[in-house]
């Protein structure tokens, strides 16, 4: 089985070291997010571990100790169905650090039933796209300050099937659990590309990973005998660690080689459906989600 896997999962490594270097890797307690702060913490950077529930992000923290040696990582509490705690988690970032090189908007609740976030927002597009863009936004002084810095989103091939219904971004009035997982990975997708023009100036470069299908706990909304059936094929899914390549990558390769905006899958430059590509979607997303936070970023 193993050498049939190695037939088809892409091969990627780097020995690029990131000692100096300050991280952030949102939903780090599990999958994609747990995998990716450990490989950076590898390299030496300093990772912080912002998950919703910090008995979990403590746990992963001492799993991180254990086997990376000297690891520099730290859990925080962030909640980013919460405004109130994404606000505070920054105000703690700020007084905490110095610097902050990477922000990895890695966490995400995926085919959910309809249910709201406490500021009332639909949950998978609450979490998955305007907590990261709130949160991107109030940490934005920090990677300037920092910059070179950059900034990862995590999307998925599913924003494809994506489309933003700004008349119900509530999902009120027609809710499918897929749907509004593909709008809100679409919405990462657009929000990487409007983000880019308005940051590399800053020397804030931006990126959108597409981390492949991963045997994680994302399918915990997902009727159990699906995921059974997924789990079944679990030998042609990629590990947590395969799925985190494609963020590592983006992390550690020298920035003339990556377009700042652009979407990566496999360890490589890829295309973004047409939708991904439409600024005029882009841009109206961006001033909605200003408007929905009462901020003004432009
Ligand atoms: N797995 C795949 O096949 C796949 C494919 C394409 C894209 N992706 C994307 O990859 C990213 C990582 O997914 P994964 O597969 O590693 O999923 P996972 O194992 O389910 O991990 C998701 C993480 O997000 C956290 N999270 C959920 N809601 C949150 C909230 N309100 N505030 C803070 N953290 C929250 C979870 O925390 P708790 O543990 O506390 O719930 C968990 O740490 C996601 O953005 C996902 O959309 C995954």
């Amino acid at each position: 089985m193993q050498a049939i896997r190695s037939l088809f999962m892409p091969k990627w490594s780097s020995d690029v070291r990131l000692d100096g270097k300050t991280a952030i890797v949102t939903g780090a307690n599990v999958g994609i997010g747990k995998e990716t702060a450990k490989d950076l913490a590898g390299r030496g950077a300093r990772v912080i571990l912002a998950c919703r529930d910090m008995a979990k992000g403590e746990q992963a923290a001492r799993d991180i100790m254990r086997e990376v040696k000297a690891a520099k990582v730290v859990a925080r509490q962030l909640d980013l169905a919460d405004t109130k705690s994404i606000c505070q988690f920054a105000e703690n970032i700020y007084n905490t650090e110095k610097a902050l090189h990477y922000l990895i908007n890695n966490a995400g609740v995926a085919i959910c039933p309809h249910s709201l976030t406490v500021d009332g927002y639909e949950m998978q597009f609450g979490v998955n796209h305007l907590g990261h863009f709130f949160l991107t936004f109030l940490l934005l002084d920090l990677l300037k300050h920092s910059a070179p810095s950059r900034v990862i989103n995590l999307s998925s091939a599913t924003h494809a099937m994506g489309k933003i219904q700004f008349d119900d971004l509530s999902g009120e009035k027609n809710y499918h659990p897929f749907r509004a997982y593909a709008q809100s990975k679409l919405a990462n997708v657009l929000f990487t590309r409007e983000m880019a023009k308005r940051t590399e100036a800053l020397g804030v470069m931006t990126y959108c990973v597409d981390p492949g299908v991963v045997n994680t706990e994302i399918t915990r909304h997902i009727v159990r005998p699906l995921v059974d059936i997924i789990k079944t094929f679990s030998f042609v899914l990629k590990t947590p660690a395969e799925g985190a390549h494609t963020t590592i990558y983006c992390a550690v390769t020298p920035e003339n080689q990556l377009l700042t905006g652009g979407y990566y899958k496999d360890c490589a430059s890829a295309q973004s459906c047409r939708a991904g590509q439409d600024d005029g979607t882009a841009l109206k997303l961006w001033a909605v989600s200003c408007h929905l936070l009462g901020i003004r970023w432009r």
